[in-house]
């Protein structure tokens, strides 16, 4: 059975890589993608969602622009990481489309009303437009089969010690979506750092056709943040692995704890609380990803792309 699916995302090379592994999977239907600001402005975003689309000739996805901010705190871009287009490396031309009319908030929704099977949201950036889908179409949200979000860690943080980027931009918007009730998925650093995607991987990337050069050029720019900063040999696809948990169930192991958003603490800002050993009592309240089969991820990846030109 093909599972609907819907991608918000702040392209941004992994979420660029993710919008591609989605494309290129028979086992999903994308039924539109959304964006929002956070790895560069909600402009550059928006340009680069669909020029993505649109080099693997699949301009008739639609996209909707959703928020130029977050609900409470002062935007911030990560130019230090995807670089000054949001997606440097490869020389991808300016879009020739343009989102749709309608904010992505509203489109999110009509979406999830209009689809026979219930929707899975695949949020992977910053979590603002999902927090306002709850506010602004609480029927549509009901209407969910799920979400599974690129965020959070139980452990480390990347943009601050104690945060993850998504949860950190963000962090109000975040606690309403962990908050919801609705069936809640957290791909964390904590697998999406175990799946790197490496030089060797790049290479055959190179040979496996025109996206596949193009994705290599993409990790070229992408990976020279995490060998500074980590000294990684490879870069992760964070987003990516949210859409391969959705595609091969079992890929990423999951287990059912309680997660709460840090808002009050400006040195923990946005520290997703993970009850990993359930001290808290509190209901589990979403499937966080404590495990990765690394190997059988990248090579999912590198075969899909493949079959992309
Ligand atoms: O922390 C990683 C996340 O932040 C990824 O979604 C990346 O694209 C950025 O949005
Ligand atoms: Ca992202």
């Amino acid at each position: 059975m093909t599972t609907p699916i819907l991608i918000d995302c702040d392209p941004g090379h992994d979420d660029a890589i993710a919008l591609l592994l989605a494309l290129a999977s028979p086992e999903v239907e994308l039924l539109g993608v959304t964006t929002v600001s956070g790895n560069q402005t909600l402009e550059k975003t928006t340009a680069n969602a669909l020029r993505v689309l649109e080099f693997v000739g699949r301009g008739d996805v639609e996209v909707a622009a959703g928020a130029e901010q977050p609900l409470v705190r002062p935007r911030f871009v990560a130019e230090y990481v995807h670089g000054e287009s949001g997606l440097d490396g490869p020389s991808l031309p300016p879009p020739r489309g343009g989102p749709v009319a309608r904010h992505a908030v509203d489109f999110l929704a009509e979406r999830i009303l209009g689809s026979d099977e219930p929707v899975t949201l695949l949020p992977v950036g910053p979590l603002t437009n999902v927090a306002l889908l709850l506010a602004r179409h609480p029927a549509a949200a009901e209407r969910l089969g799920r979400i599974v979000l690129m965020g959070g860690s139980i452990a480390e943080g990347n943009v601050t010690p104690a945060a993850e980027f998504n949860v950190w931009a963000d962090p109000e918007a975040a606690e309403r979506v962990f908050s919801s009730g609705l069936d809640v998925t957290m791909i964390g650093l904590d697998v999406t750092h175990r799946a790197l995607v490496t030089p060797t991987h790049a290479a055959r990337l190179r040979d496996s056709g025109r996206t596949g050069t193009m994705v290599a050029e993409l990790l070229d720019f992408y990976s020279v943040f995490h060998r500074e900063t980590y000294g990684f040999d490879g870069s992760p696809i964070h987003d990516a692995v949210a859409v391969a948990h959705v595609l091969r169930p079992g890929l990423v192991e999951t287990a059912h704890r309680h997660v709460a958003v840090e808002t009050g603490s400006e040195l923990c800002r946005g520290r997703t609380v993970v009850d990993l050993w359930r001290r808290t009592g509190h209901e589990p309240n979403a499937h966080v990803g404590v495990g990765i089969d690394a190997e059988a991820f990248v090579e999912l990846l590198l075969e899909r792309l493949a079959t992309l030109d």
